[in-house]
């Protein structure tokens, strides 16, 4: 096959793109990024010269590029993650939300309609999406894939939108459409805007962490490369038309998880005289409409597809400090900008 990645410079796209050159060495994986603040291509480093790989860098909205690219390289499977992830982004700014993630998902899945019927190809389109779009529990129960939408956020109505864009294209024109909604991800190359990165950078530096409201806020946490495989699964495996949400059976609080952050740091890079890192947490005013709680319940794909996540909180959470520590570069690249040097360097100068 060849896949069509959108957005696989960004965090869990990186992570996908990685993990399909290695585990699909017969398929030719395209990733289409327009590396926008969120886009790193050294995230990919380590696989940008692998022979089944290429990086294009351009956006989901361009029609005109995206007829080309399924027509050149007769694209028959998209999997689709490129969109704008940060909710408080999208509480400052909803336009670019809009225009990404619901315009962009339009153009997109039109580009694989149009491509597919001319040229007789019967694709596979793997729309990725978030569980932010069921809105927010109460101290019970769990979002099933019948649950009803409410979205909360600009981030996750536009979600919603592309979700029901994408369904519609199946319903309507028979496209083979399958779609995923995941929990919150944590790991390597995450940008440091999201809890787990921003809280490690600032206890590092022995900064205050702003915890939102009384931090009392739940999500369900999943490691990336757990998302990564339950993806492939579903692109693979998944029956036409159906959605399958992803989590980690792993609820926290917010603020037992930056306390146990920071008694890992503590760990890693011990205490300093000042005592432990919990002296840090700082309680900051509350992100507006803030959903309260999110838990998936992923009965659907475990007993359909034989999905579990392979890691375990606490250890996942070890690593992934100590992948930050690691990679202070990469890090510090992140802070000052200049880690939009990297395309410069690598791409454009070699190519001329
Ligand atoms: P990210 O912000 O790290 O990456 C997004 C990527 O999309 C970036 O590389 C960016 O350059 C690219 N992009 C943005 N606009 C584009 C455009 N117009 N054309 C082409 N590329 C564009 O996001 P992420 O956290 O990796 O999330 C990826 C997907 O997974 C998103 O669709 C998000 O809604 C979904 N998701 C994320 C999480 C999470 O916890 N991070 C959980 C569930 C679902
Ligand atoms: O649930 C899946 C979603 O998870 C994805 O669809 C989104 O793309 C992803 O960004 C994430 O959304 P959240 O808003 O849950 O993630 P974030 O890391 O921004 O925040 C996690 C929780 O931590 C949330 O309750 C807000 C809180 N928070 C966040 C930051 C950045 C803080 O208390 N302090 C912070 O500095």
């Amino acid at each position: 096959m060849t896949i069509l990645v959108t957005g696989g410079a960004g965090f869990i796209g990186s992570n996908l793109v990685r993990h399909l050159i290695r585990t699909r060495p017969e398929d030719r994986i395209v990733n289409l990024d327009l590396l926008t603040y969120a886009g790193n291509l050294a995230n990919l480093a380590d696989v940008e010269s692998a022979t089944n790989y290429r990086f294009v860098q351009g956006d989901i909205c361009d029609r005109e590029l995206l007829r080309s690219l399924f027509h050149s390289e007769r694209i028959d499977g998209v999997i689709h993650l490129a969109a704008e992830s940060h909710v408080d982004r999208s509480i400052l700014g909803p336009g670019e939300f809009v225009r990404t993630n619901v315009e962009g998902t339009f153009a997109l899945l039109e580009a694989a309609r149009d491509a597919w019927t001319t040229d007789g190809i019967q694709g596979r389109f793997h729309h990725v999406s978030t569980d932010e779009v069921y809105g927010s529990l109460g101290s019970e129960g769990y979002f099933t894939e019948e649950t009803s939408y409410r979205p909360n956020s600009p981030y996750s109505a536009s979600k919603a939108a592309s979700d029901h864009l994408a369904r519609a294209w199946h319903h309507t024109y028979g496209m083979d459409v399958v779609i995923t909604n995941c929990s919150n991800n944590y790991g390597p190359w995450q940008f440091p805007e999201k809890l787990i990165p921003v809280m490690i950078c600032k206890a590092r530096d022995d900064e205050p962490l702003p915890v939102y409201g009384d931090g009392g806020n739940v999500r369900d946490w999943l490691h990336v490369q757990d998302h990564c495989e339950a993806i492939e699964l579903v692109f693979r495996e998944g029956k036409p038309g159906r959605t399958y949400n992803i989590g980690g059976n792993n609820e926290w609080k917010n603020i037992d998880i930056v306390t146990l952050l920071c008694d890992q740091m503590d760990e890693a890079l011990g205490v300093g005289v000042n005592g432990s890192r919990r002296r840090l947490i700082t309680f900051v005013k509350d992100r507006p409409g803030h959903d309260r709680r999110y838990a998936i319940d992923a009965q659907r794909i475990h007993d359909e597809l034989g999905w579990s996540p392979r890691h375990t909180f606490e250890s996942g959470l070890r690593e992934t400090i100590r992948w930050y520590l690691a990679n202070a570069e990469w890090l510090a690249a992140c802070m000052d900008g200049s880690y939009r040097e990297y395309y410069k360097k690598n791409y454009d100068e070699k190519t001329g």
